[in-house]
């Protein structure tokens, strides 16, 4: 059985293969979708009359804030777009609240020390963030419909050094988890020993269904107002899998005063946002309807690529005790879970036949699984041939790991 696996393995291993599965990145047919982005400019004025060359207008352009809000389901007053990247959104409302406080509080860097609270396994770029900000990280499970309510509940209330969480409400990275909507609410009403408590509730795959059954989740925005914790949750969201990453739109969504406290200090940081790439998003996207066809182009795309893999694995793996991943509706990942020990070995033999993955331990704080037991698999970026084959190179590795 061993000698029939590594022969198996070895035989991958001949095809040389040379694939880059490691980040989350969409193909290029799918950047080919937005092409029309680069068509001319009518005009350059705003439907305020703005002339979108010039600085100015640090809360975003009218009509990408209307856009964003049609998408958010918020009112445009609570929505500020800016440039490409959601995650340096999200990066400077930690900074921002480190060095001066969220609205009403002092500055984190005062109340040392500060705790998040990390789903996991989670995005390992929200790690990297607390990491490189000196904020601690306290990990808590992820099901498949949201965190351990329970546990969160229970530390929040008990420890005022816990300032924020991190949350992919939808579709999440890498499991593709969907918070229910009691979850939302109990994360809504929680009580919490910080009166600063934040939810850093990332939205990145809000709009990235995989399936036909196009899940809708409740609107935290609304359930804190309810409960009367408007400044709660901040909402991010951006088109880099929408339209193109790294030269997309990004959107922060929030309660007024969070809204009134962004501005000022992003206000400091840039004189305005490049309201070019908004007008061009805004007059190719137009409204949630133009947004919902594009995705239907994305999801022929990738779905294919997803099915590969999940029929790739269910062949191969179907029967290998202790292994499991999950079958995401959406999003840009699949979590595939190996007996405790295996991952990182696997990893290294995907790497020496030619496959690149997100290394073992991303999905965790500090970049430690302590059961060594989670794999990031990427289908979006390889062709729909080349990811069948990766997807089995990988379950070769997983076996041989295993058997070895
Ligand atoms: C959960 C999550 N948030 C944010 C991002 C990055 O978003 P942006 O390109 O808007 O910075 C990613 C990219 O993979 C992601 O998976």
């Amino acid at each position: 059985m061993t000698q029939a696996v590594a022969e198996h393995y070895q035989a991958f291993k001949q095809r040389g293969l040379k694939l880059d599965m490691s980040r989350g990145k969409p193909a290029p047919e799918q950047l080919d979708l937005s092409d029309a982005l680069m068509g001319p400019l009518a005009s350059y004025a705003a439907d305020d009359g703005t002339d979108c060359r010039n600085y100015g207008l640090g809360v975003g352009l009218p009509e990408a804030r209307a856009l964003f809000g049609a998408l958010l389901g918020v009112p445009p007053a609570q929505v500020v777009v800016d440039s490409s990247a959601s995650l340096s959104l999200m990066h400077d409302v930690i900074v921002y609240a480190l060095l001066n406080g969220v609205p009403g509080g002092t500055p984190w860097v005062t109340q040392q020390p500060v705790s998040f609270l990390c789903p996991v396994p989670g995005y390992d770029r929200h790690f990297s963030i607390c990491e490189a900000r000196g904020i601690k990280m306290i990990s808590v499970p992820l099901g498949e419909d949201g965190p351990d309510m329970d546990l969160v509940e229970r530390l929040v209330a008990a420890d005022a050094s816990i300032k924020g969480m991190w949350c992919v409400p939808k579709y999440s990275n890498p499991s593709g988890a969907v918070y229910a909507d009691a979850v939302i609410a109990r994360l809504a009403q929680m009580p919490t020993a910080a009166p600063d408590f934040r939810l850093m509730w990332d939205d990145a795959y809000r709009f990235h269904h995989l399936g036909d059954n196009k899940t809708e989740i409740a609107d935290v925005l609304a359930a804190c107002a309810a409960a009367g914790n408007p400044d709660r949750a901040i909402v991010f969201a951006s088109t880099s899998k929408v339209s193109w990453a790294g030269s997309g739109i990004a959107a922060l969504a929030a309660s007024p005063a969070n809204i009134a406290w962004w501005t000022k200090h992003a206000g400091v940081r840039s004189i305005g946002p490049d309201k070019i790439n908004q007008l061009r998003h805004v007059r190719y996207l137009k409204d949630p309807a133009t947004v919902a066809a594009l995705m239907e182009g994305h999801r022929s795309l990738l779905a294919p690529k997803f099915d590969a893999v999940q029929q790739q694995f269910a062949e191969l793996l179907g029967d290998v005790p202790g292994v499991s991943w999950t079958r995401p509706a959406g999003g840009y990942f699949i979590d595939l879970v190996t007996p405790p020990g295996a991952a990182k070995r696997t990893i290294a033999l995907a790497k020496e036949a030619g496959i690149t993955l997100t290394p073992a331990g991303a999905a965790y704080p500090y970049g430690v699984d302590p059961e060594d037991s989670h794999i990031r698999i990427a289908p979006s970026y390889p062709s729909l041939s080349e990811i069948a084959l990766a997807a089995q190179g990988i379950a070769l590795s997983l076996k041989l790991a295993l058997a070895t």
